[in-house]
């Protein structure tokens, strides 16, 4: 099969998978790193057709909704690039992307073993933030009943996957874990640039955040 029918035929897939998904991990955000991640490829010396399967499958099998379970996501792409029949080398190559993605504690944060990779987790990551990162981020809090916020909890850095998964703290402090730390931990020029108005777009939203909870707008 040619690999412009494969794409097609798996973002259908991936697209009636996610359809229904109310934690911000929907089809529309799968199809926004989607594109985020071919316009970055293209500044990029990658391969397009490693960087665009790795974009429909990251959150094949998400470990947030599986009990932490990481090897349900690389595992389910995987199986789905055999039914396809591609070479090993390139589900092995995809697969490795789809297993090193996700966040998994400020402390605990790699970079990408291929330029592959650090293009679609770019893509993912300016997805995270912003005003769709934070649009995401409470549909995600909502999902697992965390609170909005709470004024006395502290602020921590995880420093593995465990604690970084069980923390139950509220949405605000995931901002300070994780969405306020990514502008800093993009990989290619054209993700960095990007970063930076969506990073200042969530500081101002904290700041009326704690304005209207104090009492002061
Ligand atoms: P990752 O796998 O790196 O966590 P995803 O693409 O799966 O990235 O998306 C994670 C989304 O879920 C982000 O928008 C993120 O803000 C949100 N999210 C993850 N953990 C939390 C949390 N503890 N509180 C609020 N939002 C969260
Ligand atoms: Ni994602």
């Amino acid at each position: 099969m040619e690999e412009t029918a494969i794409i097609e035929q798996i973002k259908f897939y991936v697209q009636q998978k996610f359809e229904k998904e109310g934690t911000g991990h929907d089809w529309f955000h799968i199809e926004r790193v989607y594109k985020t991640a071919i316009e970055i490829a293209r500044e990029e010396n990658a391969n397009l057709f490693i960087v665009q399967l790795a974009a429909l499958l990251h959150d094949i099998a998400d470990h947030k909704f599986h009990n932490g379970d990481l090897n349900i996501g690389p595992d389910t792409a995987e199986k789905i690039m055999k039914t396809f029949g591609l070479a090993p080398d390139l589900i092995k190559d995809v697969k490795t992307i789809v297993q090193e993605i996700s966040f998994k504690g400020a402390n605990n944060d790699y970079p990408m073993s291929t330029a592959e990779g650090a293009i679609v987790r770019d893509a993912d990551r300016l997805d995270a933030i912003g005003a769709i990162g934070i649009a995401r981020a409470f549909a995600y809090g909502g999902s697992k009943h965390r609170l909005l916020y709470h004024p006395e909890e502290k602020r921590t850095l995880h420093d593995d996957f465990e604690h970084y998964y069980k923390d139950e703290s509220s949405t605000i402090n995931h901002f300070y874990a994780k969405l306020l730390l990514l502008k800093d931990r993009m990989t290619t020029p054209t993700a960095k640039k990007i970063a930076e108005h969506r990073h200042e777009f969530m500081v101002q939203f904290l700041d009326e955040f704690y304005q209207e909870w104090n009492g002061e707008r």
